[in-house]
């Protein structure tokens, strides 16, 4: 029994909360990508060949769109490790996904900087315009709205990350024009985003 007189026996608060990925389908790098792991992997002397364990799991993610345990065995039996030293990569990064996500993945910064400058308010804009909750998708499958931990660049807080692609100084109203940007314009609404931000601080500056 518990020695806790209000908690629950089967309280599981000292258990490990990992759970196995999703197999999902067979899993191989595309010969394309297998000749840039190879590549990665010359970075690093032979004794350290794990510690491309980071770039390995991203091309795995691009080609799957999200890491299977199928991935996860691949990149370990490629680097020589185990898939349980992966699984902890995947785990502790929130930029590695283990279910399917839409084509834009927008990541807002919830940390200090970026909730004191309004990143509530940001997420609430977003939501608002995909209908979503964070952490889901939006109905036609095209964005995934995530809270994420510090993204770096807390000195241009609130910060928002849409796949690689970094928006700063992000008010509400620019958050939600992002979206409709997105959905207009694609791929072609990210470029060039942190050089309008970069020029828009020099005019401020006077630099
Ligand atoms: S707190 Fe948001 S980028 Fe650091």
């Amino acid at each position: 029994m518990s020695f806790h007189p209000e908690m629950a026996y089967d309280a599981t608060f000292h258990k490990s909360a990992r759970q196995l990925e999703e197999e999902g389908p067979a899993f191989g790098y595309t010969a394309e990508n297998r000749a840039r792991f190879e590549e990665i992997v010359k970075r690093y002397p032979p004794e350290r060949r794990r510690s491309a364990v980071l770039p390995a799991l991203y091309l795995a993610q691009h080609q799957q769109g999200y890491i299977t345990a199928n991935a996860i065995r691949h990149v370990a039996e490629l680097l020589g490790i185990t898939r349980a030293d992966v699984e902890d990569v995947v785990s502790y990064y929130t930029m590695f996904y283990t279910k399917p996500v839409g084509r834009f993945v927008v990541n807002v910064c919830r940390t200090l900087s970026c909730a004191i400058n309004g990143a509530e308010r940001v997420t609430e804009a977003i939501c608002t315009k995909l209908a979503v909750r964070p952490g889901e998708t939006d109905a036609s499958g095209t964005f995934t709205v995530l809270e994420v931990e510090c993204l770096g660049a807390c000195d241009r807080a609130p910060v928002v990350m849409v796949n690689d692609a970094w928006h700063e100084n992000l008010q509400p109203e620019a958050a939600a024009k992002l979206i409709d940007d997105l959905r207009a314009r694609g791929e072609a609404a990210l470029s060039g985003c942190h050089h309008v931000v970069e020029r828009r601080k020099d005019e401020r500056t006077g630099d």
